[in-house]
C-alpha cells in the first residue's frame, strides 16, 4: 500500500491543518457511521485525503458499512500498543485512493490510555499526510467517545427528527462542551416528510431545541440502508437525493457555501 503523499517521495512531512471531525450522538442508530463514511468518500472524491477511524470499540461495523470488511487485519490498538507499524494498519480504499480505514479493535482494552491513543492518531495522521481524520463513535457516552473528544477539534453531532434523537443531540453537545470540543454541528439524518419547506421547520425547531449550529442534512432514502448491508458507499449510489446531500455536505465540510438544500428534490413521505 501506498501512503506517500500526493505526488511526493519518500519524506512525509506532518500536516498541521489537518481537520480532525468526530461524528457522535449518545443515541444509537441515529446513523452516525452512515453519515460518517458517506462524507467520507464525498471529501475524497474531492480530491483531500481522508483517513477514517472506527472507534466503535467492541462492536465495530464501519469496515461493514465503508466497504472494507474483507480487509481488515489490524486495528487502531495495535497501533495504540506499538505492535505495527501504523502503515501496515492502514487500508487504501479500492474505489477511491484518497480514501483510507482503519478498524476498531473487537473489545475495549481498558489499559489504553488517551494520551496513548492521541500519540496513535498522531502518527496515523503525519504517516499519511491526511488532510481529514474522520472518526466513528458508537452510541452512548463512554470511553470510545471520551477518546475521540481527546483528538478531535469538531464534532458533527447526527440527529434525526425524532425527540429522543433530538433530546440525546443536546446532551452529547453539553458533553462535547466539557470535554473541550469547541467546534459542535448538527448534521440532520434521515430528514422526511414531503416538502423541503415542513422540514426546514423542523429542523429550526431542532437547532432552537438543542442551541447547536447546523452543518447540513441528509434526507432519508431506503437506499441507504441496501448500501449499508453491502459496503457500498456514495459514489456507487443511484439516488440523486442521496448523492447531491452528500456532495452538498462535502461542499460545506469543506468551508464552500452551498445551499443547504441545493439539489435535493421532494422529500419521501414516511407512512
Ligand atoms: N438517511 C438515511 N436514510 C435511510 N436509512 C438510513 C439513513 N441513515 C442511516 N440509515 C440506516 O439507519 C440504520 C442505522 O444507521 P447507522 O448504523 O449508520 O447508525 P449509527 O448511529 O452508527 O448506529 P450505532 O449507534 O449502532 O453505531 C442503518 O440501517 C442505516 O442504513
Ligand atoms: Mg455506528
Amino acid at each position: 500500500m501506498d501512503i506517500k503523499p500526493n505526488g511526493n517521495t519518500n519524506v512525509i512531512p506532518p500536516r498541521l491543518s489537518t481537520k480532525i471531525i468526530l461524528f457522535t450522538s449518545c443515541k444509537g442508530g441515529v446513523g452516525k457511521s452512515t453519515v460518517c463514511a458517506n462524507l467520507a468518500m464525498a471529501v475524497a472524491k474531492r480530491n483531500r485525503r481522508v483517513l477514517l477511524i472506527d472507534c466503535d470499540f467492541g462492536n465495530r461495523c464501519l469496515d461493514l458499512v465503508a466497504g472494507f470488511s474483507e480487509s481488515v487485519v489490524y486495528d487502531i490498538s495495535d497501533v495504540v500498543f506499538n505492535k505495527i507499524d501504523c502503515k501496515n494498519a492502514i487500508l487504501q480504499d479500492k474505489r477511491c485512493e484518497n480514501l483510507y480505514f482503519i478498524a476498531a479493535p473487537h473489545g475495549f482494552d481498558h489499559c489504553m490510555e488517551l494520551s496513548a491513543f492521541r500519540h496513535a492518531v498522531r502518527k496515523l495522521t503525519e504517516a499519511g499526510n491526511f488532510d481529514f481524520v474522520f472518526i466513528d463513535t458508537p452510541g452512548g457516552i463512554g470511553e470510545p467517545l471520551n477518546f475521540a473528544a481527546g483528538v478531535a477539534d469538531t464534532a458533527y453531532i447526527v440527529v434525526e427528527p425524532t425527540r429522543a434523537a433530538i433530546r440525546a443531540a443536546e446532551r452529547t453537545s453539553d458533553f462535547l462542551a466539557l470535554r473541550g470540543v469547541g467546534k459542535r454541528r448538527l448534521i440532520v439524518n434521515k430528514l422526511a416528510g414531503g416538502s423541503v419547506r415542513k422540514a426546514k421547520k423542523e429542523i429550526i425547531s431542532i437547532i432552537d431545541t438543542t442551541s447547536v449550529k447546523l452543518h447540513g442534512v441528509i434526507p432519508y432514502d431506503p437506499e441507504l440502508i441496501f448500501a449499508g448491508n453491502k459496503g457500498v458507499l456514495v459514489d456507487e449510489m443511484l439516488s440523486f437525493n442521496v448523492t447531491n446531500a452528500f456532495d452538498n455536505l462535502a461542499a460545506r465540510t469543506l468551508g464552500e457555501g452551498r445551499r443547504l438544500f441545493a439539489n435535493i428534490k421532494r422529500l419521501r413521505k414516511l407512512k
